[in-house]
């Protein structure tokens, strides 16, 4: 199986996992990446059952629209029974790494309003301890040389992400050779520091539910 069938696999047992949760009234919660592509493709065929989503991305409030699945403001949406949304690592404890596509910060204001939050995956985003993907941090422009002076001194290797600007007209930082042994009190630490918008360290709100991918079918990890 290639990476797109697991990515694929993964969506329909998603939209498999919440369809019982939904009624007409639902609003889902709509994460960014390949991965919640795939899943937005298979929530499309069901969107009868629910009333709308919310997008954690410009590009994820696109892909929803163009299938004729209206689209909420989050500050319109009092509650959200289910998030749905990849990562790029995930750890035992089901603490992750996101924000490899930029959207780390709504990601993480959606999965805060969620009840639950499903993760999905493939299994090469199953490590033991987090951090051999570089850390995504968004932070504001004028901050970006600050941080990244602070980062250094936390032990971290901060890269500038190029010619990108989040959908919130910030900068991201990917900070590589973090030692992520405490994943809960490096995301605290990360957002004190002044000009972080947030760090993609989802540790004090982990994931609930991961669906991970495998070449011999999708496991449910709680
Ligand atoms: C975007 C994210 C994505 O969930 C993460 O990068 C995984 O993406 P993909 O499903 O394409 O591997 O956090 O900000």
């Amino acid at each position: 199986m290639t990476q797109d069938e697991m990515k694929q696999a993964v969506a329909q047992a998603a939209v498999e996992y919440i369809r019982p949760k939904l009624n007409t009234d639902s609003i889902v919660g709509v994460g960014t990446g390949s991965t919640a592509n795939c899943f937005i493709d298979e929530l499309a065929k069901i969107k009868h059952l629910f009333d709308g989503a919310v997008a954690s991305s410009e590009a994820t409030a696109e892909r929803l629209k163009s299938h004729g699945i209206e689209v909420y403001d989050l500050n319109e949406v009092n509650q959200m029974d289910v998030y749905i949304d990849g990562a790029d690592e995930f750890d035992p404890h089901l603490n992750l790494v996101k924000g490899g596509g930029g959207a780390l910060t709504r990601e993480k204001i959606v999965a805060a309003v969620a009840k639950e939050f499903v993760c999905i995956v493939d299994s090469s985003k199953q490590v033991d301890i987090l951090g051999d993907f570089p850390l995504p941090v968004e932070v504001i422009p004028m901050a970006r040389s600050y941080v990244a002076r602070e980062l250094v001194k936390l032990q971290g290797v901060p890269e500038y992400r190029e010619g990108f600007v989040t959908d919130n007209g910030n900068v991201i930082l990917d900070v590589y050779d973090l030692d992520i042994l405490s994943p809960k009190a490096l995301e605290t630490k990360l957002n004190n520091l002044v000009g972080v918008v947030t760090n993609g360290l989802f540790a004090n709100r982990g994931a609930d539910v991961v669906l991970m991918a495998t070449p011999e079918g999708v496991e449910t990890l709680k």
